[in-house]
């Protein structure tokens, strides 16, 4: 349940706490979803089954442990900086409603996109939409989607539910800019970095950033981990794209090829446009017009292996990630940010 965490190495008794933690933030989940109704219940429950990474909750809880100042000062060295955090632990009520809240917008448009892709697999599982059709999907999701305001509400804290607000009108924006660029070929860059910027880098930036406030008054700290954060979404992004295109789908354990499905471009297919000579540009614009089949598909992905582009679109992800880490010269030192170190590299080189 705790995937992001597990990847973690180092911090003993941190990641204990942490492990507990995430387990609160599962409990206020699963409570602000509960139901006197049964068939609502019973929806909710398929969401568990969408747990994955985690990633948004353990950023917004790192964020908030790693933006404190132990009483010992920067200088002391790695245990005795975790004994001073153990001893004064700084994560609230509030972090863990910010990394519930942030993981249920996240549920949400998860199950909101998985009927425009017309996904049948999620997280290794059947998706609600394939199971229960576009109907008790597109409900679920605005259930979701309410109960995050309404669970970010019960914090007493307009300010934080006008951030989550501005950050899911970025998202829906970004997947608007998306579908309005469906089957666009000539899709450039800037496009589509404007894109994920929104729909995946400012959720995850948004994490970091509200974990980090409610730890510290120092909105230097608290701006260069919301950095952190969106540098991070954008490169999970690219990465995310490129298991789409060359990805297993039983590693992954998500349907593949909907973005080439749904006419959607993205950074290897746009760098492979902007670098091949011209026949191999015009076969790759005349297989991307033709009709989606497997057959399609295949051609795609043996262009792309034969090219540069997948390792060009990494290259970006990680420079994207490195980026990320360096933000985190200006965040209190310590133990902590190895941790988020540790999560920015297995967003890259993650393969499912
Ligand atoms: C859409 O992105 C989900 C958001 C970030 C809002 P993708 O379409 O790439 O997500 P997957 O690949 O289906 O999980
Ligand atoms: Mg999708
Ligand atoms: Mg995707």
């Amino acid at each position: 349940m705790f995937k992001t965490m597990s990847i973690l190495s180092q911090g003993g008794t941190i990641v204990e706490r942490l492990e507990d933690e995430m387990g609160q933030v599962q409990s206020i989940f699963a409570s602000q979803l509960a139901s006197d109704l049964p068939p609502v219940n019973r929806l909710c429950g398929h969401i568990e089954n969408y747990r994955g990474k985690m990633l948004r909750p353990t950023l917004a809880l790192l964020a908030g442990l790693s933006a404190t100042r132990t009483a010992k000062g920067s200088e002391a060295d790695t245990a005795t900086a975790l004994e001073a955090l153990a001893d004064n632990w700084p994560l609230t009520h509030a972090h863990r409603v910010i990394a519930a809240v942030c993981e249920m917008v996240h549920m949400a448009t998860l199950v909101h996109d998985d009927v425009l892709d017309e996904a049948a697999l999620r997280r290794r599982g059947s998706t609600v939409n394939y199971l229960q059709g576009n109907e008790a999907a597109v409900l679920l999701g605005d259930y979701l989607i309410s109960n995050a305001f309404h669970l970010c509400s019960t914090l007493g804290r307009p300010e934080i539910n006008r951030r989550i607000g501005e950050v899911t009108n970025t998202l829906c924006a970004g997947e608007l800019l998306q579908l309005h660029h469906r089957r666009n070929w000539s899709l450039d860059q800037r496009t589509y970095f404007a894109i994920i910027e929104r729909k995946t880098a400012s959720l995850i930036g948004v994490c970091c950033e509200l974990g980090a406030r409610e730890s510290t008054d120092d909105e230097d700290v608290v701006l260069a981990l919301s950095r952190y954060g969106s540098r991070l979404g954008m490169a999970f992004q690219i990465q995310d794209d490129v298991l789409d295109l060359v990805g297993s789908e039983e590693v992954v354990g998500k349907t593949l090829g909907q973005d080439l499905d749904k006419g959607k471009l993205t950074l290897p297919l746009i760098l492979y446009l902007e670098q091949a000579e011209a026949p191999k540009r015009a076969a790759l614009l005349e297989l991307l017009s033709a009709q989606p089949s497997d057959d399609r598909s295949g051609s795609i992905q043996r262009m792309l292996q034969e090219s540069d582009a997948v390792t060009a679109a990494h290259r970006v992800a990680r420079r994207l990630t490195e980026e990320a880490r360096a933000e985190l010269a200006n965040v209190p030192d310590g133990p902590l940010t190895s941790l988020l170190n540790e999560v920015a590299e297995a967003v890259v080189s993650r393969e499912r």
